[in-house]
């Protein structure tokens, strides 16, 4: 008796915390551990932000406009992901974390774009944006945590986005 009461506690336990777990990463904000995204497919992965653009001013402009959805009422990022990469809407990724932004090379960030996060809210936006409106999105959500870096394909990291 005494031990099956016992179990049972430990099973509500177990459960509480599970939950408790759960809301906590659906929580704006808190996402949890870093984990590294899956590298980009194939077809992806050779895709990268042309060279030229990292110091392109107008070109953020537009991944901003793109993203705050002044540009196409139909595409609005911030509605989730909030105006300043501050999420809004639970479990959007946040842009504003260096830790974790770092671990995206472009060619990930726009295939993500592109095909969204299979069984989340984030979906995929190649039917509704261009290659180039993709790019300027990623262009756009970099300068939340790496602001001034750029992907450096050789070294397979973001280094300084001057030297390229
Ligand atoms: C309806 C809400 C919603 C909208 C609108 C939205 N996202 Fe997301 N986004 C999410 C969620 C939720 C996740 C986290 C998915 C996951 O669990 O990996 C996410 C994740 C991401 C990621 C990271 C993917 C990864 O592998 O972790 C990128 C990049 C991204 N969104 C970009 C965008 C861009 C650009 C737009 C606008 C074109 C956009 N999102 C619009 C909800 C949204």
């Amino acid at each position: 008796m005494i031990v099956m009461a016992m179990k049972q506690g430990l099973a509500r336990m177990a459960l509480a915390m599970t939950i408790g777990l759960l809301v906590g990463c659906g929580e704006p904000g808190g996402e949890g551990p870093i984990v590294p995204p899956p590298p980009a497919p194939a077809e992806y992965a050779d895709k990268h932000m042309p060279a030229e653009w990292w110091n392109d001013a107008q070109k953020l402009e537009d991944g901003r406009k793109l993203f705050v959805g002044e540009a196409n009422p139909d595409v609005n990022c911030a509605s989730c992901h909030g105006k300043d990469g501050k999420p809004v809407k639970a479990g959007a990724t946040d842009f504003r974390n260096p830790e974790r932004m770092k671990l995206y090379s472009d060619s990930v960030w726009f295939w993500r774009i592109s095909e969204g996060v299979p069984n989340t809210k984030m979906k995929g936006w190649k039917s509704k944006l261009s290659d180039d409106d993709r790019w300027k999105l990623v262009l756009y959500e970099r300068n939340f945590g790496l602001a001034g870096k750029a992907w450096n394909e050789e070294r397979k990291q973001w280094g300084d986005g001057s030297l390229k």
